[in-house]
């Protein structure tokens, strides 16, 4: 039997992974105009697995370079230096939790495969809507990568406890975080939002990890909240293949909070549909 945890408490024993020092001296240095290209690589360079899995990432079809890029600095200048962070922390972090693979009742690989498609998704969306800056297009990505990784954090901390979470989801037809919430008293919005905290990542992307799932009035409230918590839904549908029958209300969903044209959104769809098996985790 499952009890119930008090957040405050568990985020006292829980292990959160720590960024590594690659990925944190990237967060710094993307925002530093100072810096160039050339030091974005040598830094990626310095972690051997991390650097050759970044390049391996930047030159997946998703990126679509015309030649493939021999280096990191290469990689760099045609992504850009925060697709490049981007993409060290998504391989820092699968690698970090690679243990987890082929756990029963728990698709990992589908987990990455749905965080990086939403965080496409939300970059994609957010370059498009008026109401969002360009700017944070890349943000927005790091929240779609991050968005459920409370779930993960979950498996590592409570083991079978959590798989029965899941299996309870499954039997049941409920969304994962109404179980948790139900099962646990914590949601992994709520475990997502304590590690971009104790990762110093922006406040924006706790705010956004922790209402994905709502309260409707922080989706309403929120551009960049409602960017993530559409994309994750249109991510969530295409994946399990219902995507006709949510088709409306999310075009609908898009137009009302992220002012985007009906057209617009079909050309999403139509690209979201096509990037989907390119995506290497
Ligand atoms: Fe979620
Ligand atoms: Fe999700």
């Amino acid at each position: 039997m499952v009890s119930k945890l008090d957040l405050a408490q568990f985020s006292e024993t829980v292990s959160i992974p720590t960024l590594p020092e690659v990925v944190m001296k990237l967060n710094t240095m993307v925002d530093d105009d100072k810096v160039g290209l050339e030091d974005i690589g040598l830094v990626v360079s310095q972690d051997a697995p991390i650097s050759s899995k970044v390049l391996r990432i930047a030159n997946s079809a998703v990126y679509g370079l015309s030649e493939p890029a021999r280096s990191v600095e290469d990689a760099a200048k045609v992504v850009g230096a925060r697709t490049i962070r981007n993409i060290a922390m998504q391989a820092s972090i699968f690698n970090r939790y690679e243990q987890y693979e082929g756990t029963d009742g728990f698709n990992l690989r589908g987990i990455w495969k749905h965080a990086v498609f939403t965080g496409q998704l939300a970059q994609e969306l957010a370059k498009r809507s008026p109401v969002i800056e360009t700017s944070s297009a890349e943000e927005l990505y790091t929240c779609g990568l991050l968005h459920d990784i409370g779930k993960v954090v979950l498996l590592e901390t409570l083991g079978e406890d959590y798989l029965e979470v899941y299996e309870k989801s499954r039997e049941s037809g409920r969304a994962v975080h109404l179980v948790e919430e139900e099962m646990l008293g914590v949601t992994h919005t709520d475990v997502g939002a304590l590690v971009a905290k104790r990762w110093d990542l922006h406040e924006l992307i706790v705010k956004v990890i922790q209402h994905h799932h709502g309260p409707r009035y922080e989706i309403e409230a929120n551009p960049q909240v409602a960017v993530v918590a559409i994309s994750d839904q249109i991510a969530y549908r295409i994946e399990t293949s219902e995507f006709e029958m949510f088709s409306r209300k999310l075009a609908a969903l898009s137009s009302n909070l992220l002012k985007l044209p009906p057209s617009e959104f079909d050309e999403v769809l139509e690209w979201a549909v096509d990037i989907l098996p390119l995506i290497e985790i």
